[in-house]
């Protein structure tokens, strides 16, 4: 049996007060998915320390975005020692917002996916594919060179125990969600295209979820839980989701 994970993306949302009102009423009784938070970098430690109050067991840190690079002069940057240093263990790489709107392109990702492992923690590497791709029936062939990226760089075998996202980029953030369905179809082609660690791997639907779609998304049998941004935002819509997983 996979264990279920459910992520919160803040974005670049939030504030110090944010981060405490917002764990003041997070209720996770009930839950028995494995939950993540991924705070913008300034709130890591401060997400950290009220994460030791949540009283569930399966709670995690994690970061947004880190940098291919081990340590040196690159200005603006954070290294996934750093974020290790900070008790993350999930790191999101390839979010398509970094990589439509910071240009970054399969293969840095795929270094920032391999620095990430180096370091010890797990990425979540989203992929997914434009309105424009799915309408033009090429989803399948985008996802999977966005898979193919990582494992040339990193070899088949740095599929083992991954996390993988698969986040449709015209639901997000958009109130459209994929139909159970559609994601289903894409999950599938995903595990497979892991190959032997498809089986172990946790891949998680994000687009849009709510506390009211997460239930019809979770009972497909190759959704392993959900990335979620913009509910994540909300101390009960989350953990509504995060019951249904
Ligand atoms: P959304 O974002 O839930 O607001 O659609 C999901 C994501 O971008 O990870």
């Amino acid at each position: 049996m996979r264990k279920t994970l459910v992520a919160a993306n803040w974005k670049m949302n939030g504030s110090r007060e944010f981060a405490g009102e917002f764990f003041k009423a997070l209720d996770l009784s009930g839950v028995s998915a494995d939950v993540a938070f991924c705070p913008p970098f300034p709130y890591l430690s401060v997400v950290a320390d009220l994460l030791k109050q949540v009283g569930h067991q399966g709670v995690a840190l994690g970061a947004q975005n880190v940098s291919e690079r081990d340590a040196g002069a690159f200005t603006g940057e954070v290294s996934a020692a750093m974020l290790k240093d900070f008790d993350a263990r999930y790191v999101i790489v390839g979010h398509s917002e970094r990589r439509s709107l910071y240009g970054e392109s399969s293969e840095l990702v795929a270094r920032k996916y391999v620095a990430v492992r180096q370091a010890g923690l797990m990425p979540i590497l989203c992929v997914g594919e434009t309105l424009e791709e799915r309408e033009a029936s090429r989803a399948l062939e985008v996802i999977g060179s966005q898979l193919n990226a990582v494992s040339e760089l990193a070899g088949e075998d740095c599929w083992h125990g991954a996390v993988v996202a698969y986040e449709p980029v015209w639901a997000i953030g958009t109130g459209k969600t994929a139909t159970p369905e559609q994601a289903q179809e894409v999950h599938e082609f995903i595990r497979k295209r892991l190959g032997a660690a498809g089986e172990q791997a946790q891949i998680l639907y994000g687009g849009s979820v709510k506390s009211a779609n997460a239930a019809s998304l979770f009972a497909q049998p190759d959704i392993d839980g959900a990335l979620v941004g913009g509910a994540s935002l909300d101390a009960g819509e989350f953990a509504g989701i995060c019951r249904a997983a």
